[in-house]
C-alpha cells in the first residue's frame, strides 16, 4: 500500500504538519508490516513553476514543464492513499498548494459531449482515497466550503475519492500542538483510512483473480 502525503505549508512541525503526522502515525499503527510504503513531500521545498496553460497536456498525456513536479506526478499515480495539507491564506488554499493543484491539470481528460458540454475524467487508472488537512488562524466556515470545492475538482482529476477533511480552527489561539482532541481525531482518522484502503485493495484483488479465472 502506497501512502503519499503532500504537505504544502512552508512550516515544518506546525499546525497542518502535526495533523499529517498524526494521520500517518494512525496508518502505521494499523498496518505495521512491510506492505506499507509512506512518502511525505514538503511541496515548499520543491522547485517548480505554476501551470502556464500552454495546452501541451491537452494533446499529450504529460506536462511540458520539466521540474520537480515530474517526480511528484509518479507518486500521485502510484498512490493508494493520499493526504494534501494546506493552511488557509487570504481565505483560500496557500499558494504552494494551489500551484500543486493547477499542475495536476495534466491528469485531466476533457471529453466533449453531444450537447456541447464537457465531461472531466481522470487519466489515472488507480483509484485512491484522499484526506485534506486544513488550518485557519481564525474561524473558517466559508474557507472550508471554498477549499472543499477546489479539492473535489482535484479529486476528480487524479481519480481520488475525498475520504475525509480535517480542519484546525483558531490556530492563532489554539495551536494544534496543544489540541490533544484534534490530534486524537486525526490519529483515528488515519487508522480508519488505511483500513478502508486495505479493504478496497483486497476487493480489487479478488475481482482481478476472478476475471483471470483463478477463483470462482
Ligand atoms: C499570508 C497569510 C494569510 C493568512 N490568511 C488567513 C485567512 O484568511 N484566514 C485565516 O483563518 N487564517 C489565515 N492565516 C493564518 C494561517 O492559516 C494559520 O496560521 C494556520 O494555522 C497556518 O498553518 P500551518 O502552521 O500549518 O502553516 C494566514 C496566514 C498567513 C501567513
Amino acid at each position: 500500500m502506497n501512502l503519499l502525503a503532500l504537505a504544502c505549508s512552508p512550516k515544518k512541525g506546525r499546525n497542518t504538519d502535526i495533523l499529517v503526522d498524526e494521520l500517518l502515525q494512525g496508518a502505521k499503527e494499523t498496518l505495521c508490516d512491510h506492505s506499507l510504503h509512506i512518502k511525505k513531500i514538503y511541496i515548499n521545498s520543491l522547485s517548480f513553476r505554476p501551470c502556464q496553460d500552454c495546452g501541451y497536456c491537452r494533446k499529450n498525456e504529460s506536462c511540458s514543464l520539466q521540474d520537480d513536479m515530474t517526480l511528484v506526478y509518479k507518486d500521485i499515480e502510484d498512490a493508494d492513499g493520499m493526504i494534501v495539507s494546506a493552511p488557509t491564506y487570504y481565505g483560500g488554499l496557500n499558494a504552494q498548494c494551489k500551484m500543486l493543484i493547477d499542475r495536476c491539470f495534466r491528469f485531466n481528460e476533457m471529453v466533449s459531449n453531444k450537447d456541447e458540454s464537457w465531461t472531466f475524467q481522470s487519466r489515472i487508472k488507480k483509484r485512491k482515497k484522499l484526506i485534506f488537512v486544513g488550518a485557519n488562524g481564525s474561524f473558517g466556515k466559508e474557507c472550508v466550503a471554498r477549499q472543499k470545492t477546489i479539492i473535489s475538482h482535484l479529486c476528480n482529476d487524479i481519480n481520488a475519492e475525498l475520504y475525509q477533511m480535517i480542519f484546525a480552527h483558531k490556530t492563532d489561539y489554539y495551536p494544534v500542538i496543544e489540541n490533544g482532541e484534534l490530534r486524537q481525531k486525526a490519529r483515528l482518522m488515519g487508522k480508519g483510512w488505511v483500513h478502508a484502503i486495505a479493504l478496497d485493495l483486497q476487493k480489487n484483488m479478488i475481482v482481478e483473480e476472478n476475471s483471470n479465472g483463478k477463483r470462482t
